[in-house]
């Protein structure tokens, strides 16, 4: 069965050193398709060569954030619309498999794809370097689960990072109004709760019972995106073309 990793990404100077670190995890493993969507009108020349050049089953498609959260002032929806055009991929093109939403910054074990393999329904891991405590978890006692680990619950119902659960796509099929809002830092907790029926007791708990991380919620520091050489986007060597 097919495992869809739906990625939102963005034109910046890391994009494409972002894309080429993702990618290179992926072509590690085995029947993986590769939804790569970008905010922005136009789909980006040189991430779909990059795409190319991978060999992976991908489509590289466009979702810009809608301009009323683009020139909202503070914490915007990141990611979101990307998303949700994601999910309306998955609505008419998957029948089965599972999905998994994995930022282009965030590291993965190659590993942790074959645990998101077994999710029949809805399931969640670790992921590390999330939050002030370092660590996003739900926790497990005796193998039975107790509640959640973040450093930032603010009643949430699901406090979890976007990179700490995935789903079958059977089950989101079931569910044909689940979206993710537009609401910055609640856009996990409202993608989850809009899956209804489901409760914390139907969570499927993979990485050793959420004893191991596989995931990691990294950054890359910001560089100036008005650096003098095209390659501030291209970062392919190939692709460097000096500026007159
Ligand atoms: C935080 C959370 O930890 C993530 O789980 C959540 O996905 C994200 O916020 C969010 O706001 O949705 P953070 O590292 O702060 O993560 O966010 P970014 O990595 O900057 O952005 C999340 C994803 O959206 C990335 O894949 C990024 O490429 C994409 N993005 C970001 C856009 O498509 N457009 C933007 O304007 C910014
Ligand atoms: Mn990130």
């Amino acid at each position: 069965e097919p495992l869809y990793i739906i990625t939102p990404t963005y034109r910046r100077p890391e994009q494409i050193p972002e894309l080429t670190r993702m990618s290179h995890t992926l072509m590690l493993v085995k029947n993986i398709h590769w939804l790569v969507i970008e905010d922005a009108n136009v789909a980006t020349k040189q991430v779909t060569r990059l795409l190319e050049r991978t060999g992976l089953k991908f489509d590289h498609l466009t979702a810009p954030m809608p301009e009323k959260y683009k020139q909202k002032k503070g914490a915007k929806p990141r990611g979101v619309s990307n998303r949700n055009r994601g999910l309306q991929w998955i609505r008419a093109n998957a029948t089965d498999g599972i999905f998994y939403f994995a930022d282009d910054d965030n590291t993965y074990d190659i590993t942790l794809f074959d645990e998101i393999r077994k999710t029949k329904r809805v399931s969640m891991f670790p992921v590390g370097l999330c939050t002030k405590f370092g660590l996003s978890s739900p926790i497990l006692k005796n193998g039975k689960f107790v509640g959640f680990y973040d450093g930032w619950i603010a009643g949430r119902k699901f406090p979890v990072d976007m990179a700490g659960f995935a789903v079958s796509v059977k089950f989101l099929l079931e569910r044909p109004n689940a979206t993710m809002p537009f609401k910055a830092g609640y856009e996990e907790d409202g993608f989850l709760k809009s899956l209804a029926p489901f409760e914390p007791r139907d969570i499927e708990f993979l990485a050793g019972n959420c004893t191991k991380v596989l995931a990691w919620h990294t950054q890359t520091k910001k560089n100036d995106p008005s650096a003098p050489l095209d390659m501030k986007l291209y970062g392919n060597t190939n692709l460097i073309k000096l500026k007159e």
